[in-house]
C-alpha cells in the first residue's frame, strides 16, 4: 500500500444521506481539535492497543528521519480510552488529508463513559502500511521521538501532548507513561 491514503478512504465508507457520524480519536486527535464536532465525549474501545509504531514522514518526521507516532494494535482484551467526536461527514475531507500517511478508517463499537454503546470510525495504519515502523524497546522509541522533528513540530511535543491529554482523561497508558518518562 502507498503512503498516501486519501483516495483508499474515500471509497471505503458512503456517507449519502447521513447527518453526523461517531469518529473515535485515540491519538493527536485527542488535543489536536481542528474540525468542528457536533459532540464530544470520552469513550474506549476494546480489543486496541495505542502503541508509537507508525513512522511520520509527514508531520513529526521527515522522509530522510521519520519520527513515531501512534497507530492501533490488535490485543485481545485490551481497552484503549480516547474522546469520541459525532461529526458531519465533511469533516473526513479535512481529516483524511490530515492523516494520510498509512491511516485507513475502520469501523469499531465504543463504549461511552456512561455505558451507552455506538458504532464509530477510528483511523488506523495496518502492519501491512508502507509507513509503519513496528515494535522496539521504549528507550530506542523514545530516543527516535527525542531527535525527530517535521513540519508540525518536534515529534517529543506529540508525545508529551497525548500523555497530558490521557492523563487529563483519567487514563493510564503505561507504554505512553513510560515513553514520557523516559524522554523527559
Ligand atoms: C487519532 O487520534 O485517533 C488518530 C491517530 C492517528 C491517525 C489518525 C487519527
Amino acid at each position: 500500500m502507498s503512503f498516501d491514503t486519501v483516495e483508499h478512504n474515500r471509497s471505503r465508507q458512503q456517507f449519502d444521506g447521513v447527518s453526523s457520524v461517531w469518529l473515535f480519536g485515540y491519538g493527536s486527535l485527542i488535543y489536536k481539535v481542528d474540525f468542528p464536532f457536533l459532540e464530544q465525549r470520552p469513550a474506549t474501545i476494546e480489543g486496541w492497543a495505542r502503541r508509537f509504531w507508525q513512522g511520520s514522514h509527514d508531520h513529526r518526521g521527515t522522509p530522510e528521519a521519520p519520527g513515531r507516532v501512534v497507530t492501533l494494535i490488535e490485543q485481545p482484551g485490551a481497552l484503549c480510552k480516547g474522546v469520541a467526536y459525532r461529526v458531519s461527514p465533511q469533516v473526513f475531507q479535512h481529516l483524511d488529508v490530515r492523516e494520510k500517511n498509512g491511516y485507513l478508517r475502520f469501523s469499531t463499537p465504543m463504549v461511552f463513559d456512561d455505558g451507552n454503546c455506538a458504532e464509530g470510525l477510528v483511523y488506523i495504519a495496518t502492519e501491512d502500511n508502507a509507513a509503519f515502523l513496528g515494535p522496539a524497546s521504549s528507550l530506542d522509541i523514545a530516543r527516535q521521538i527525542a531527535r525527530s522533528t517535521g513540519p508540525s513540530g518536534p515529534n517529543s511535543e506529540y508525545l508529551l501532548k497525548l500523555a497530558e491529554a490521557l492523563r487529563a482523561l483519567g487514563d493510564h497508558d503505561p507504554h505512553v507513561f513510560e515513553l514520557e518518562s523516559h524522554l523527559l
